[in-house]
């Protein structure tokens, strides 16, 4: 997959601009607030159609204009392609949404999963190793949606179910029978999240564990499922139904609890990733490198198992990933690219001389109105 132009009017700081791209890696530079991020998420909108920072998807739409328009170009498989995004601004300070695929209206953002693979590396992306389990989660699940839309399916059903049953537990008084119905389809539902999990867990953590060591070569990563409740060893040989056993009685086991707490505490809603470094766990004992580091072999690890379905890379929008990473950690990662994977990324430092060789783009920030931009040399 390569994005090859990229055009924005009314985007965030841009008025209008026009990129164009290559392959492997583009570095964006620029000081602080030219709008590095805003192009990335601008790459990601246009592709998923739904904002990567942003809560509302009116702030997308440049101050005091009444819309914003991206046009993308890229090539799949050797073929061109258009999308489309517009966001009109309406009177309750909402939007309305247009998207097209080569000029057909695309009618809900589902049908374009997998249209425009992109894996975005945030800053916020540290996260992935030193936050709270809910970010891990929300990675997994991310991912295993993107290569599996029953997935996300199943996904939304538990969080449902899950919903309902914390409704019934926050009650005063509730007995066992009411109860009973809901445990069976937590139970379903959430031993299949749990397996799809698993199943995947072993080439994930491969993947991460080949990309950290192509990252610095002497440290070794390993990734881990954490689950809420004891599941014997090894995880990818237990059955759907095995996990359903386990998760019975788990729920039998904290019934007591959930009555205090008014709340499910057992199920794929509360389990994690452990990810360890050299044997120890990086979210505790790990430096802030090891952690960005351990967070990009994770991106990078995704960005693979698309790339084993749709036989083609996807597009890697990496913003600020240089920052904390040592010049030796920095040139292994764009050698990742070489082998025809685009990378756009995005840093606030002139880029060093090892950089100078790949296409730049330069955003200069002339007051908030003004971006100009261009392939130097
Ligand atoms: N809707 C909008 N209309 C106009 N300007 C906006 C809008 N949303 C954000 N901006 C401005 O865009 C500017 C650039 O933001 P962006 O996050 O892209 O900067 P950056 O280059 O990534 O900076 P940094 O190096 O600090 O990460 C900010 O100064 C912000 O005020
Ligand atoms: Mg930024």
């Amino acid at each position: 997959m390569l994005l090859s132009k990229l055009g924005l009017e009314n985007f965030r700081n841009f008025s209008k601009s026009f990129f164009s791209f290559e392959d492997g890696i583009n570095v964006i530079w620029g000081e602080n607030a030219a709008g590095k991020s805003n192009l990335l998420e601008a790459i990601f909108f246009s592709g998923t159609g739904k904002p990567s920072k942003a809560n509302r998807e009116v702030e997308l739409i440049q101050f005091g204009q009444p819309y914003a328009r991206i046009e993308n170009h890229f090539l799949k498989k050797n073929k061109t392609h258009l999308l489309e995004a517009a966001l009109e601004r309406t009177e309750q300070d909402s939007t309305r949404k247009v998207l097209k695929l080569n000029k057909n209206p695309v009618r809900k953002v589902s049908e374009l999963v997998g249209e425009f693979k992109v894996v975005l590396f945030s800053p916020q992306d540290q996260a992935l190793v030193q936050g709270e389990p809910f970010f891990r989660r929300r990675f997994l699940d991310s991912l295993l949606s993107q290569l599996s839309p029953p997935y996300l399916h199943s996904y939304m059903k538990y969080q449902a179910v899950k919903e309902q049953r914390n409704s019934l537990l926050k009650q005063p008084s509730y007995t066992s029978t009411e109860l009973f119905p809901w445990n069976l389809k937590l139970i379903e539902t959430g031993s299949l999240l749990i397996f799809k999990r698993l199943e995947i867990l072993p080439e994930l953590s491969a993947l991460a564990q080949k990309a950290h060591q192509f990252l610095c070569q002497e440290e070794f990563l390993e990734v881990q499922y954490l689950s809420s409740f004891p599941l014997p060893e090894p995880h990818n040989e237990l059955t759907v139904e095995t996990l359903m056993q386990f998760f019975e009685q788990a729920l039998a086991k904290t019934a007591a609890e959930e009555k205090k707490r008014g709340m499910t505490l057992v199920g794929p809603h509360r389990d994690d990733l452990g990810i360890f470094i050299a044997k120890q766990d990086a979210r505790i004992y790990g430096s802030q490198g090891q952690q960005k580091t351990a967070a990009l072999a994770l991106r990078l690890a995704e960005g693979e198992l698309f790339e084993k379905i749709d036989e083609e890379p996807p597009i890697y929008l990496l913003d600020d990933c240089f920052s904390e990473l040592d010049q030796d950690r920095q040139k292994a990662f764009c050698s990742f690219f070489l082998k025809n994977a685009q990378g756009i990324l995005t840093t606030a430092e002139e880029p060093a001389a090892y950089l100078k060789g790949y296409p730049h783009i330069k955003l200069q920030k002339r007051g908030r109105e003004e971006i100009s931009c261009g392939i130097p040399g």
